[in-house]
């Protein structure tokens, strides 16, 4: 019997084409190519397509892929009902794993396939927007076939079209967070697919998996964070109080990465120029000043992609609620091509357990209990 991994850690659970996360060199590669030179260049839809087909694509394969996508953000009528039927304050992350599930109901003999990871894929922001706009009393703005993925989903959010700007700002974080090699939510969906289950079931796992704030979550509790503190001068007292409770700072750490998260080198980047050209540096100063203080505190602790991505959004004007949900929007890029790749060469994936319990009792009747 092999020892004990706790977490399993450093325990290679699948080779993957997708993605290669070099935690000693913080460095991400998407099936080839270095994060840091596709991340400002590409569209989710390229991305999609280098993850799905094994090639970036050329114009007439990304136009293709983009029409797939925009024909295919409708939800069904059992979708529709159950988002409405769904209270309103409800957590969107609970909202999108209930209706992907329920979008999931009529699609359950579909093999896993490249079409089914379209299909499911492009309803994200449908049901996110639509969830948004019935929170607040409104309806639902209807997706537009010419608008792209991001500006689509900003467009749906607010009614209106979204600024290039904005619909760049959100392309680079949904082509930097599209994959990330063997994360808690990609296993969970790798497991559930691996039993031969269906993809539906396999993404609502990672959805699932995706919502805990040591994982995906944890970019909303960063923005609290940064709300709580406030202003910059008050960064250092703050985070050296929750060090000093032995909380854990959210946005900081990571399991693979023992350098600097590439992701967070560039959200900085991209959150620093979002603050002035929004006239709201404030959210990138204070993060700076929580970083300083981290990084005195604990050396060994960087930003992870988490970390910036909280002032980005805030910045871009996109509820705190559903900061997780648009890392999920993204992922689901990485979490089809991952599950794809292991319905393709399946073994089932059924780890050990150690039993420690007790070595042998004798069985009691209940009246001598
Ligand atoms: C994502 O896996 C991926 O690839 C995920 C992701 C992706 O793209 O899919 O990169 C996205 O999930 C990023 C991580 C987002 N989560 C957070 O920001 C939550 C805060 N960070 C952590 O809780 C933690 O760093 C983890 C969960 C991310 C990684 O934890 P590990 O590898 O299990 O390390 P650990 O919990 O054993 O911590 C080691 C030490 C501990 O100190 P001791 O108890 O040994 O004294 O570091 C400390 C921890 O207390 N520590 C922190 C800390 N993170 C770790 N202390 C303060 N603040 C933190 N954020």
């Amino acid at each position: 019997m092999p020892d004990y991994v706790p977490g399993l850690e450093g325990i290679v659970a699948a080779q993957t084409e997708i993605s290669l996360v070099d935690g000693a060199n913080g460095r991400l590669v998407y099936r080839g190519y270095v994060i840091a030179d596709l991340a400002e260049e590409m569209s989710f839809e390229e991305v999609a397509h280098l993850f799905w087909f094994g090639h970036l694509p050329n114009r007439p394969e990304l136009d293709g892929l983009a029409a797939e996508l925009s024909g295919s953000r409708s939800l069904t009528q059992a979708a529709a009902a159950a988002l409405d039927a769904l209270p309103k304050d409800a957590d969107p992350m609970d909202v999108l794993r209930s209706v992907v599930s329920v979008q999931g109901v009529r699609h359950r003999l579909e093999k896993p396939n490249v079409p089914a990871a379209i299909h499911v894929t492009a309803s994200f922001p449908t049901v996110l927007a639509a969830f948004h706009r019935r929170r607040q009393g409104l309806d639902p703005v209807k997706p537009r076939p010419e608008l792209g993925h991001a500006a689509n989903y900003l467009y749906m959010l607010t009614g209106t079209e979204a600024s290039p700007d904005l619909v760049r700002a959100l392309n680079t974080y949904l082509v930097l967070l599209a994959d990330h090699g063997m994360n808690a939510s990609t296993f969970s969906a790798r497991v559930t697919i691996a039993t031969l289950s269906d993809m539906y079931s396999a993404i609502t796992s990672a959805i699932g998996t995706l919502k805990g704030p040591l994982h995906g979550g944890a970019n909303e509790r960063v923005m609290e964070t940064l709300l709580e503190i406030g202003e910059a001068d008050r960064a250092r007292d703050m985070i050296n109080a929750k060090l000093k409770q032995h909380e854990r700072v959210m946005g900081f750490g990571h399991r693979v990465y023992k350098t600097e998260d590439p992701r967070a080198t560039i959200l900085r980047r991209h959150s620093e120029a979002l603050g002035r050209r929004t006239g709201q540096l404030k959210w990138y100063e204070i993060s700076r000043e929580v970083e300083k203080t981290m990084r005195e505190d604990k050396p060994d602790l960087y930003p992870n992609v988490d970390f910036y991505s909280a002032s980005v959004y805030h910045m871009m004007g996109i509820p705190i609620d559903q900061f997780t949900p648009i890392f999920a929007i993204s992922r689901m890029a990485g979490w089809t091509a991952q599950l794809l790749e292991q319905y393709a060469n399946n073994r089932l994936i059924r780890p050990e357990s150690e039993y420690v319990g007790p070595p042998s009792l004798k069985y009691v009747p209940i009246d001598k209990r």
